[in-house]
């Protein structure tokens, strides 16, 4: 069973899985194991993701390892319609659609705990929360769950600390394969490719400030030098601040940056970041956008309180008009920009996210009864196999250590 907005765009959903299929080799490649193996067989697999072309791929593979799967989206505008119906047509129930509002997000949420799910794969931990706080009698189904995303992280290890967790979860996040490619080289150039199809405007010469200089501030900064933007990074941590600094960007407070920005977006995972008393400070033209992973980044309700009207002025563009005449614009409202006003993530840096997504739902099976309830790290083995599958995808050899140098790097006798 499935609900999703129009089942008639099927067959272009299935075009767009089938391209992203050729981006993802290392994906394909656990797929072609799976249904081999089938890891999944009497597994009932239940993920809260964004509804994209890469998921799709994801949710594919766990299906040809056996598993039955349900989809529901970790965001209200990140679902694309085509993808929800092509995965329906194809067996898999789907709960999902562009545009959802909060009830029936939560309602989603609920089908896919009502699937009674023994592995869980969810991207903010919506989904994970919502079952230990609405179905406990399901939680026992439960061998663990994987995390995608920093904010999903953040909220898991404070339920570990609080001592509520009740089932195993990894840290998908946490991979190298996944932080150090998806976060970076995903959110930088996916983020730009939503403020451009936003905005449609010139990059070039525009001073474009980045809040939050950790592994997705990093890429969006990187990205927006790169199109000639002038950048200029936020930070609370002196340490991402000094390393924002030797990259050669301008790093200030936020009040001061807002006075120059053009652009601003937010990537910190933390609340009330852009505030009144920055939007304030703003030129007349500013843009707005976050790449966080809630819409909670930008004080949205002080935007409204401070506009005299907005208007929507192109797809995912709200134009808000202040008291004393300054416009100024919001992308996706506030939402994941690169989600709500483009495609998210590219096919390709998404093949080593969900690879390490795919082989940690294997590992839960493979130690059934082993794992406690808190937060795990991904095993080093599963990482280095999926840079090991993404490297030969692309055709890429790489040196091997020599027995002397893996002794030499194992030894502390060896000195001057
Ligand atoms: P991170 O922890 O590496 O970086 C966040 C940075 O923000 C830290 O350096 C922190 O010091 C800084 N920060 C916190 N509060 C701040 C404030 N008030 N002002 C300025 N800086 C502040 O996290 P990461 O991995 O970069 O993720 C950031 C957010 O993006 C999270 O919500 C994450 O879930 C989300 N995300 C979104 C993706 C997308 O597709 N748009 C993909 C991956 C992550």
């Amino acid at each position: 069973m499935s609900k999703v907005k129009d089942l008639g765009l099927a067959e272009e959903g299935g075009m767009k899985i089938g391209l992203a299929e050729n981006q993802m080799p290392a994906l394909m490649e656990i797929r072609r194991e799976f249904s081999k193996t089938k890891p999944f067989k009497d597994i009932a697999i239940g993920c809260t993701l964004h509804i994209t072309k890469e998921t799709a791929v994801l949710v594919e593979t766990l299906k040809a390892g056996g598993a039955r799967v349900v989809l529901s989206p970790s965001n209200p505008l990140s679902t694309q319609d085509d993808v929800a119906a092509a995965l329906a047509e194809k067996g898999i129930d789907v709960f999902g659609w562009r545009g959802i509002n909060d009830k029936e997000y939560y309602e989603c949420l609920q089908e896919v705990i009502k699937f009674k799910p023994n592995i869980l794969i969810d991207d903010g931990a919506d989904l994970i929360s919502t079952v230990h706080k609405e179905g406990r009698e399901h939680v026992e189904n439960i061998l663990g769950s994987m995390e995608e995303t920093t904010t999903g992280v953040i909220r898991l290890k404070a339920m570990e600390k609080d001592g509520v967790l009740k089932f195993p979860v990894i840290a998908v996040n946490n991979a190298q394969t996944k932080m150090l490619l998806d976060n970076v080289f995903g959110t930088g150039q996916s983020t730009i490719d939503g403020i451009l199809r936003a905005t449609n405007i010139l990059l070039a010469g525009k001073t474009f400030v980045v809040c939050g200089f950790g592994n997705c501030g990093r890429g969006v900064a990187k990205r927006a030098e790169g199109m000639g933007c002038s950048v200029v990074v936020t930070e609370t941590d002196p340490r991402k601040a000094i390393q924002a600094f030797y990259e050669g960007y301008r790093v200030m407070p936020l009040t001061e940056a807002a006075k120059i920005g053009d652009i601003f977006v937010t990537v910190t995972g933390n609340e009330n970041v852009i505030k009144k008393e920055h939007i304030e400070k703003m030129k007349s033209g500013a843009i707005l956008a976050n790449s966080g992973h809630f819409n909670v980044e930008i004080d949205i309700k002080s935007l409204e309180k401070m506009a005299e009207h907005r208007k929507t002025v192109r797809p995912n563009l709200d134009e808000y008009v202040m008291h004393d005449g300054r416009k100024i614009y919001l992308i996706g409202e506030g939402r994941l920009a690169n989600l709500a006003a483009a495609e998210g993530h590219p096919s390709s840096v998404m093949q080593t996210s969900f690879s390490v997504q795919a082989l940690c739902a294997e590992y839960i099976i493979k130690n059934k009864g082993n794992l406690s309830s808190r937060v795990y790290e991904v095993p080093e083995e599963i990482d280095v196999r999926v840079a090991e599958l993404a490297l030969s995808g692309y055709g890429i050899k790489i040196d091997k250590l020599t027995p002397e140098q893996e002794k030499y790097l194992s030894s502390w006798k060896f000195g001057t």
